[in-house]
């Protein structure tokens, strides 16, 4: 199968801008961690100083901001709400990649999907997948290359992904769907060619997913802390991975209740490998390592 190619101009930048004071006193540290627990329940601990200075040194720059002390006036004056979203833009951890945790994969081929084959003989509902905490996209992307292949043709209109997350800036990179090539190790060179269109010009080195792929994922912005969420439908499998680990014991108790709530008896909810449920309380059965199902009503 050829690979297809995609032209597009890259943005322009945004030029030079001065450096930023980079000292963060005590006050100025205590307000940050505080405000970024109380709207994101990301808890930063005594030791992260760096982690925060190293974030946000550029984010001062590009405000022109003369230090920290300046950047906390912001975020506490009228304007502060905006820049909040910024704040935990870079505060958060974006990493992710393509077919990370291949366990997951291999157990929706091998056990959910056969499952669902059989049951789907009986009734033509659309699969629906939720990636509640999607970043720069990979997630999303690759549960639609798998289904995209696991799925038998004859079932093929029935299956849509949901993807959301708190992040502004990474949902529009995952909207776009560009990817440099480094990141597309785990995918195969057959499925680069399915799936991927390729930069040529000056996008050589890039790979775009392909209409018809990004079509089946809907993008949206949604903080997992604040429900109600807003779908129509229950979902039959949720991804939730790598992002609990930043909440306390009590959110992560309140928020798979309520992604509980979203899921359909008999549905999944996929979670990081080092983010046992062990420690909470909840109404889910452990099947496998970070897979837990919801009992059938
Ligand atoms: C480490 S990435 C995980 C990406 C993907 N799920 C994976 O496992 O590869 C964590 C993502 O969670 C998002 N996030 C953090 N707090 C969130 C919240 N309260 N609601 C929704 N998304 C959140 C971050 O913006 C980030 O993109």
């Amino acid at each position: 199968m050829k690979t297809t190619t995609f032209f597009r101009s890259k943005s322009p930048g945004t030029g030079a801008v001065p450096p930023a004071n980079t000292t963060l006193d005590n006050e100025d540290f205590q307000f940050l961690r505080e405000l970024i627990y109380e709207r994101s329940r990301i808890n930063l601990g005594p030791d992260k100083r760096v982690l925060i200075t190293s974030r946000l040194a550029k984010r001062l720059r590009e405000l022109r901001l003369d230090g920290y002390a300046e950047y906390c006036a912001l975020l506490r004056s009228p304007a502060g709400e905006k820049e909040l979203t910024f704040l935990i833009d870079r505060i958060s951890t974006n990493h992710t990649h393509f077919f990370r945790e291949l366990k997951h994969f291999e157990f929706l081929e091998h056990k959910f999907l056969p499952a669902w084959r059989a049951n789907h003989a009986t009734r033509s509902e659309a699969l629906r997948v939720w990636s509640a905490a999607s970043s720069t996209g990979e997630e999303p992307y690759t549960i639609a290359i798998h289904l995209a292949e696991h799925l038998a043709a004859a079932e093929e209109g029935a299956w849509q992904i949901e993807a959301t997350d708190i992040s502004t800036r990474v949902l529009a990179l995952a909207r776009h769907g560009v990817y440099p090539e480094e990141k597309l190790t785990g995918v195969s060179a057959e499925q680069v060619r399915r799936h991927f269109q390729k930069g040529v010009g000056d996008r050589a080195g890039e790979f775009r997913v392909k209409a018809g792929l990004r079509e089946r994922v809907r993008f949206q912005h949604l903080n997992l802390l604040q429900p109600p969420y807003p779908f129509k439908q229950p979902f039959h499998v949720i991804f939730c991975r790598n992002v609990m680990i930043y909440f306390d014991r009590p959110t992560q108790e309140a928020l798979v209740a309520s992604l509980t709530d979203w899921l359909v008896p008999g549905g999944h909810l996929l979670v990081g490998h080092s983010e046992s449920l062990g420690n909470i309380k909840h109404g889910l059965k452990l099947v496998q390592p970070a897979v837990y199902l919801k009992p059938p009503a």
